[in-house]
């Protein structure tokens, strides 16, 4: 197994100078291809500080960020959206979905912006679609569609054009608990068939589904083990 994420001695430090806030403090963590990841942490602790890191959203005030040993903790922001985009696959807790567009528009859209041409990306947009049991809704817009159907749609953008990297921040926080496990199952499966999916959450449920857990305190590393668990019990 080849170092997917290398993150060593990473800070972040918000509004340098008196009222400075050292979001991440000295982070270090290695995560292989293949591997399936829960960060947790109470609020406050520096999730959304480390997400915004390893999705290359923003740079780390100190300490190095190797991607596929790219050196990402330098690089301009130009460089950064290109990297993003080749590399992850980001899903958020409020879909991010637009509202005026079919579930098919929604899964092309990131693709026009990546200059994929129309018949490609209507390709890979519907087989996307249908990885996640989608295709009978394509031209269905959000508002015609559960909170766990939305979902999936974002599932299917991140994954349209098969990122190393899925990056889920609280990605069931606003489902009940059947769109919660239909999610997760698509989460598990993405991982067997061989893609690197990291989730952030403060629910120790979801994070009772993943092989390992990192567990961040105060912007420091408080825990990080492989679960003794089958994940893939039934
Ligand atoms: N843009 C920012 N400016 C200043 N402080 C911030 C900013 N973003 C986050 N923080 C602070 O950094 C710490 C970690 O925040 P965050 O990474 O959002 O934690 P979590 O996602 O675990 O709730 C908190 O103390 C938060 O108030
Ligand atoms: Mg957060």
């Amino acid at each position: 197994m080849s170092a997917l994420v290398e993150v060593k001695d990473m800070c972040k430090v918000y509004n340098p100078g008196e009222n400075e806030v050292r979001a991440l403090d000295h982070v270090n963590v290695t995560i292989n291809e293949n591997e399936f990841v829960a960060i947790i942490g109470h609020s406050g602790s520096g999730k959304s500080t480390l997400m915004n890191m390893l999705g290359c959203l923003d740079v780390p005030t100190s300490g190095t960020y190797l991607l596929h040993d790219q050196d990402v903790s330098r690089m301009s922001d130009d460089d950064l959206s290109d990297i993003r985009n080749r590399e992850i696959g980001f899903i958020f807790q409020g879909f991010n979905l637009i509202q005026n567009l079919t579930a098919l528009e929604n899964v092309e859209l990131p693709l026009i912006y990546r200059g994929v041409g129309k018949r490609e990306r209507t390709e890979l947009s519907r087989n996307a679609l249908t990885r996640v049991g989608l295709e009978k809704r394509m031209s269905h817009k959000p508002s015609e569609m559960s909170g766990g159907q939305q979902q999936r749609v974002a599932i299917a953008r991140a994954i349209a054009q098969a990122p190393p990297v899925i990056l889920a921040d609280e990605p069931t926080g606003n489902l009940d608990s059947g769109s919660t496990k239909e999610i997760m199952g698509i989460l598990k499966d993405l991982h067997k068939e061989g893609r690197t999916v990291i989730i952030i959450t403060h629910d120790n449920d979801i994070a009772a589904q993943a092989e390992r857990i990192i567990r961040i305190k105060d912007g420091q590393i408080e825990a990080d083990y492989v679960q003794e668990t089958e994940i893939y019990e039934e």
